[in-house]
């Protein structure tokens, strides 16, 4: 189980994160939904340090981080515990799709050559890329870059995956076969935190959303609770104008 506590950002005097609190069962797929500048990605990067956090704490299983005392050694572990996957794939462009699955294997977890192959290929395989295993970034699609990056983050066994707008910068066409994957690792009980505009594939595969506004959750709820019946105003105003765009 994976408690979030009064996480608090803000960027030169700015509130981004104000006070959220989360808590998320094994297994859980939580999708984090709001309007640009809304604080989605903020609330991700904070989660793994990308970002520092001004104040709060997270507690994953036994292991619990005081943000404010964070040590060195603390930021590495939530690192292995949290994996995230980026807008913009991230992959190492020099190194193949094998070897870029299988850095974090071999310099964060020190797994032999041998063993740290073997998990590459199989999360490859995963995600449907075992002919691409010696491709490099430049010789693979949109589509095939971010299941690499699907794959690698999944190959670290994370105790969350932490997705943010994983399909937003890929081709209308390609945006298929990257939610297939994503919706694989779910249905197979990956716990994971996905920031997503793609309300047809939030409703699909989120357990539970959430409306994030000005960093603070305004509402939580199921997919159709959120998406369908919204209460707050706010939500009622962000689905309002995402349809004017969007349809
Ligand atoms: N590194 C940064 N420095 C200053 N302001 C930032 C930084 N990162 C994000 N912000 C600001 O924080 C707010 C939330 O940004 P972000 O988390 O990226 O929102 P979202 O992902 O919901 O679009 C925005 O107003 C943005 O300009
Ligand atoms: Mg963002």
């Amino acid at each position: 189980m994976i408690k979030i506590s009064n996480l608090s950002k803000s960027f030169s005097g700015q509130t981004v994160l104000d006070h959220l609190n989360l808590d998320i069962q094994k297994g859980e797929v939580v999708a984090l939904i709001g309007s640009s500048g809304a604080g989605k990605s903020t609330f991700l990067r904070s989660l793994n340090y990308l970002e520092t956090p001004d104040s709060g704490s997270i507690q994953i299983d036994d292991f619990k981080v005081d943000f404010s005392q964070i040590t060195q050694e603390e930021i590495l572990t939530l690192r292995r515990k949290l994996s995230m996957v980026f807008q913009q794939f991230n992959l190492f462009e020099r190194r193949t799709a094998l070897d870029n699955v299988k850095e974090g294997l071999v310099v964060v977890k020190k797994l032999s050559d041998e063993e740290a192959t073997k998990i590459a290929k199989e999360e490859l395989a995963k995600v449907g890329l075992s002919d691409r295993e010696q491709h490099y970034p430049r010789h693979l699609s949109g589509g095939q870059k971010q299941r690499v990056a699907i794959a690698r983050a999944l190959a670290m066994k994370p105790d969350v995956l932490l997705l943010d707008e994983p399909t937003s910068a890929l081709d209308p066409e390609l945006v298929g076969e990257v939610e297939k994957s994503i919706a694989d690792a779910a249905r197979s009980g990956q716990t994971m935190i996905l920031v997503s505009h793609d309300m047809s594939f939030v409703a699909q595969v989120a357990d539970k959303v959430l409306f994030l506004d000005k960093g603070k959750i305004i509402e939580s709820g199921t997919p159709d609770e959120i998406i369908n019946h919204p209460k707050e105003e706010r939500t009622k105003e962000f689905f309002a104008s995402y349809k004017r765009s969007y349809i």
